[in-house]
């Protein structure tokens, strides 16, 4: 049974944003709980990247606030995002994730070994002089999300991690999500695949045309959503 009273990780309220006048995020609110995993669903161009980069911190909101919980040990760093399409240096596997570690001032004495065991944990050792732009799509998903767990992240953001990976590596990255999962990391990540939601959701904020349509448990959710925009898109109508 998830807690009933978790606290948040994450605080959102009245969170707006817009570029040139125009509104592209109408004012939100809500909490990711500590050590669940929230998925934001929805169609392509509903909001979902907008609103995990102001999560993160890349964007300014133009109203509204986001309240991270960033109570973390030193040497922790509060929070990481992975992209949908990596983002990687030109450099080894090995120098993306001690770059990575350094820039957020990881000590030079404890690169290596930091990175020896994320590539470790993911899999990823025998890849480590390899220059990281060639590995192929599903490993370099692998890669960024090691170089974030480097970072060792209470809270970590993922933009439509497997949107670009065949069925294969998608189930490789999500049975990887599981495990940070167990670890207690709590995760932020966005989808429109509900099939992907259904598996690995604990919570859903389902979005649609930049506004927060039905924020609730993922079982709730699915089995009985509240508004007519999220039964379209339970059943499959994108109709708007
Ligand atoms: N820099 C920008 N300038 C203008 N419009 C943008 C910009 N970034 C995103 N948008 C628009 O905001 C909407 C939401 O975008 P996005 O968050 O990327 O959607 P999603 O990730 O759900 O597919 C889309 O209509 C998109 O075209
Ligand atoms: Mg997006």
């Amino acid at each position: 049974m998830p807690d009933k009273h978790p606290s948040a990780a994450l605080s959102v309220s009245g969170l707006s944003f817009a570029i040139g006048g125009t509104t592209l995020i109408h004012p939100m609110s809500f909490e990711v709980k500590t050590g669940r995993r929230l998925v934001v669903l929805g169609p392509n161009g509903a909001g979902k990247s907008l609103l995990l980069r102001l999560c993160h911190g890349l964007l300014q909101p133009v109203a509204g606030q986001v309240h991270r919980n960033d109570h973390h040990p030193a040497g922790r760093r509060a929070h990481a995002m992975v992209f949908q399409m990596p983002v990687m240096l030109r450099r080894s596997v090995f120098d993306n994730v001690t770059h990575a570690l350094a820039t957020v001032g990881v000590p030079s004495a404890q690169l290596r070994s930091r990175a020896v065991e994320a590539l470790n944990r993911f899999g990823l050792t025998g890849f480590s002089e390899r220059p990281a732009r060639l590995l192929s799509g599903g490993e370099q998903q692998r890669l960024a999300i090691a170089r974030a767990w480097a970072l060792r992240p209470d809270l970590l953001f993922l933009d439509e991690p497997t949107a670009a990976l065949d069925p294969s590596a998608t189930r490789l990255i999500e049975a990887m999500l599981g495990d940070l999962h167990a670890e207690g990391v709590t995760l932020m990540m966005s989808t429109h695949d509900l099939g992907q939601a259904r598996r690995l959701a604990d919570d859903v904020v389902f979005l649609a045309s930049g506004s927060l349509v039905e924020a609730s448990e993922a079982h709730r959710f699915f089995n009985d959503p509240q508004t007519h925009q999220a039964r379209a898109f339970i059943a499959g109508d994108l109709v708007w």
